[in-house]
This record gives structure tokens, sequence and C-alpha cells, in this order.
């Protein structure tokens, strides 16, 4: 390694040692408890998994709890949080690493093989948890180093994400690898923020090229991503004083295995009954519509317009894919915040109308 390399990442480490949060997986060792972190925080933000990290480790203490856990468990642990393809994935990890007595497996090519496991993954977990020097970049990382070089690669590309792997690959110390990957990490988090960088703070500021060129606003460079799609749907709120009708989504690809309100897309020409007698074969009439809700993900916008049906008698389905949830126990299944937004509004102007009565 270069001087100037070795001088980059020894002051990088001394900053961490100041600077670093205590953050609660700080605090714990292990592969397990870092893998949990890891998966949480992928697309979400510190803040909000400081909110779920502890109760999901308190419920499933080691990957053995995890292993042997109901799915739907999982899943209701993880609501809120999103992307729930990271729930299934760690638990399925868990049950791959279960039937090895609970023992992670420790080099490269064995977490590559592990559901959900990609490059960032890998290098996070092996660094952090095993001290091995293998790079693990992030979102925060990509914006670092392109900007410490002044890289122009559009950090969506592979060829970016190698190149950056490779940068940091070439400073990573063989001692202390955990440190320098959140080290890097954390930077990105406090210092070189997306807008706004504290350059003054930065303890690369004397070898950061794009701020010797004054381009530092100007990277990284992203392409635009695709707007999401539009979905126009109808969502259907069968509901009697105490419970609401939920479906459950299956392998449907969007929110699979969770529970949620009947949606179907709309159609012209076509009511909400038809459209919802069409797809699930059950007769509603009388809907009222009630209010417009959007949930935005990654490639989908959707856009739904919420029919209510109030029936005195529950309707007797047997599939198991319908279930009538009580309002008191909606917060305790894993109902995505697409629909939680609708089924909390509804429930609290019940409970106001009851109280006004
Ligand atoms: N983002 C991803 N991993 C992180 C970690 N270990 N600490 C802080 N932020 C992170």
């Amino acid at each position: 390694m270069t001087y100037y390399l070795k001088m980059m990442r020894d002051k990088l480490l001394r900053w961490y040692n100041k600077n670093k949060r205590d953050l609660p997986w700080r605090r714990r060792n292990g592969a397990y408890a870092v893998l949990v972190s890891e998966m949480m925080l992928q697309q979400t933000t510190v803040e909000t998994v400081l909110r779920y990290y502890e109760p999901f480790m308190a419920r499933f203490p080691d990957v053995r709890t995890l292993a042997a856990a109901d799915e739907q468990e999982v899943l209701a642990c993880w609501k809120g949080l999103g992307y729930y393809s990271r729930a299934r994935h760690l638990h399925s990890i868990a049950k791959v690493v279960g039937e090895f007595g609970g023992v992670f497996p420790n080099t490269h090519e064995a977490w590559l093989s592990l559901p959900g496991v990609g490059p960032y993954m890998a290098g996070a977990v092996l660094s952090i948890a095993f001290g091995q020097a293998y790079p693990a970049v992030d979102g925060n990382v990509l914006r670092v180093i392109s900007r410490v070089f002044a890289l122009r690669e559009d950090i969506s590309r592979t060829a970016a994400r190698k190149e950056v792997e490779a940068r940091v690959g070439a400073m990573m110390p063989h001692k202390s690898a955990g440190d320098f990957t959140q080290a890097l990490m954390e930077l990105g988090a406090l210092i070189c923020r997306p807008a706004s960088p504290d350059c003054t703070n930065c303890p690369w500021n004397e070898v950061c090229v794009a701020l010797r060129d004054s381009i530092v606003d100007e990277l990284p460079v992203r392409k635009p991503r695709i707007a999401p799609r539009i979905v126009p749907l109808w969502a259907a709120l069968i509901k009697t004083e105490d419970a609401v009708l939920l479906h459950y989504r299956g392998n449907d690809t969007l929110l699979a295995k969770l529970w949620g309100l009947p949606v179907a897309q709309k159609q012209d020409g076509e009511t909400a009954e038809s459209l919802f007698n069409n797809k699930y074969g059950i007769a509603l009439t009388d809907g009222e519509v009630v209010s417009r809700a959007v949930h935005v993900f990654t490639h989908q916008r959707w856009e739904m317009d919420v029919v209510s049906y109030r029936v005195e008698n529950p309707i007797k389905l047997n599939a198991s894919e319908w279930e009538w949830v009580s309002w008191e126990s909606i917060e305790n299944k894993p109902i995505p915040t697409a629909f939680m937004k609708i089924l909390r509004v509804v429930r609290k102007q019940m409970a106001e109308r009851i109280a006004d009565e």
C-alpha cells in the first residue's frame, strides 16, 4: 500500500474512534448481531432502525431462535421497516445456518451463497464480525469514494461499484477491518452528506480531489431514477363494528406473504364490485368511496380509492387466505404500511365515533 493510502486510512480510523456514534449494534459482537443490523440498515436510515433493532434482538436473541420462529411473526416484527424481502432472506439465512448448528460461515464464498446476500452484505459481515478485509460498498461509501477521488462514473452502474470496491480494498487494513468499514459509512453519514457536506471537519479534506476542484456538489454522478409507474387501484375495506376482512397476499411479488386489503386494478367500464368479484369471488354491494391513499414503492406508485363495505355479520370465507381481524389486533399482524395507513385512520374514526355516542 502506498504511503498516501496508509495516511488516508489512519486519518479515517482516528476520526472514527473519536466521532463514532454509540449505536446498539456496535455494542454487540458476533455475526448474528451484525447480520440483523446490516439487513435492517440496507435502504433504511439509522434513525428508523434504532426503533426496531433492540425489540427484534429481544424477541429473536440468537440465530437458532430466529430459525425456529414462525415466518408470520418475523414479518410482524419487521412491520413498518419495509422491503420485506430482507426479513424473508434473514429468516432463510437463519434456517440454513441453523442446520449447521447455528454456526455462521466465515468465508466470502459461503456468505455469497446465502439467500439475499450480495457483495455489500458479505463484505459488511465479514469485515465487521470476522475482521476480514472485504469491502462493503453502500450508498454512503459510493459517495465518499466518488468525491475523494473525483470519480465521475454513474454510480448506478456495476462498473462504478467495482471501481469503488477496488479503491476501498486497496486501503483496507488487515487489523481493524470492521472499524474501517464502519468508519467509511460513518463519514458518509456524518460529514460527507449528500447535501451540505461538512468539509471543514472532514479528516480527508486535505486529499479530497472533489473539494480541491470545487465539484463536491456534482458528485457522485447518478443517472435519474425512473419514476415509479402509477397503478390505479380499488381497495376494499370490508368491515363490521369489530373487525376488518384481510386477504393473505400469498406469493404476490409485491408484499408477498403479508396481509392486506383486497385490491383490484381499476378498469374502464368496470365497477369496483365487479372487479372484486372477478378477482376474489366475493359479492359486495353498497360500497362507499371513503378515502384516497397513496403509497410509493421503488417501482410502483399505488393510488388507491378505498371503498368501504359495511356488513352486519361477517361473511363466511373458508379459504385460509381470508381472515376477519379485530380492530384491536391489527397492530400485531404483518400488514404493510400501504394498508396500515388506511386501517389506522379508520380505526381512529370508529373509536372517536363511539366516544361521541
Ligand atoms: N449503515 C449500514 N451499516 C451501518 C453501520 N454498521 N453503522 C451505521 N450505519 C450503517
